[in-house]
């Protein structure tokens, strides 16, 4: 069995990667190896990001190891929010407690996209990978259309207004089976899973 570092503590995404992979590989969180670190992300692209975290691990902790950065991009503001995705709001001025984050981030972009036909968009996740001693890079991608209101209420970040390619409700509305199935993540996820497999 081999051990490998997933540069996150979110659980979801953890327990996510830890059932497909099974077996044949250990997977420990940064607060497995006692990484108390917020690594550094100031990259301007996902793969920079990514491939600070997992390199970041590999130097102070020796384990290989594989780290996602993921974010919106529209295509009408030039690819914002991007590495922004989650400190949007903030970028533009605005302050909050952490709870309406995800809210006003989006209310934000459909300010910026009120007068806007194109409303093209993708979800993006980069995952980079540290492993025997070579770097690979693991991209996903789920192209749609932002709608100008909210709409549902599972999912998080800017669900509620992203409608995927082929379907007539949002990432909100569509439940999290469903998304967690076609989603930038899970496409990332399938590519690494595929490679180390
Ligand atoms: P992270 O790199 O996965 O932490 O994502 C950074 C930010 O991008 C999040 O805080 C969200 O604002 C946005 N984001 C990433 N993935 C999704 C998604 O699946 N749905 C909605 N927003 C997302």
């Amino acid at each position: 069995m081999k051990t490998l570092v997933f540069a996150s503590n979110n659980a979801h995404k953890l327990e996510e990667i830890r059932a497909i992979l099974g077996k044949d590989f250990e997977v420990k969180s940064l607060k497995d190896i006692g990484c108390e670190t917020d690594i550094p992300e100031t990259g301007s692209t996902f793969r920079e990001n990514a491939l600070q975290k997992a390199t970041y691990v590999k130097e102070h902790f020796g384990f290989d190891c594989f780290a996602d950065d993921s974010g919106l991009q529209v295509e009408a503001l030039n690819g914002e929010p991007g590495v922004y995705s989650a400190r949007y709001a903030t970028m533009n001025g605005h302050t909050m407690d952490s709870g309406e984050k995800d809210d006003i981030n989006m209310d934000v972009l459909l300010q910026k996209m009120e007068k806007e036909e194109n409303r093209k968009a993708c979800f993006r996740t980069c995952i980079a990978l540290i492993y025997e001693g070579e770097t690979h890079y693991f991209d996903g991608v789920v192209n749609g259309l932002i709608i100008r209101e909210k709409r549902g209420e599972g999912g998080f970040g800017y669900d509620p207004i992203f409608m995927p390619e082929g379907y007539e409700q949002t990432f909100a509305e569509l439940g999290n089976e469903l998304k967690n199935n076609i989603s930038h993540r899970a496409r990332a996820v399938a590519q690494l899973v595929a490679f180390l497999k």
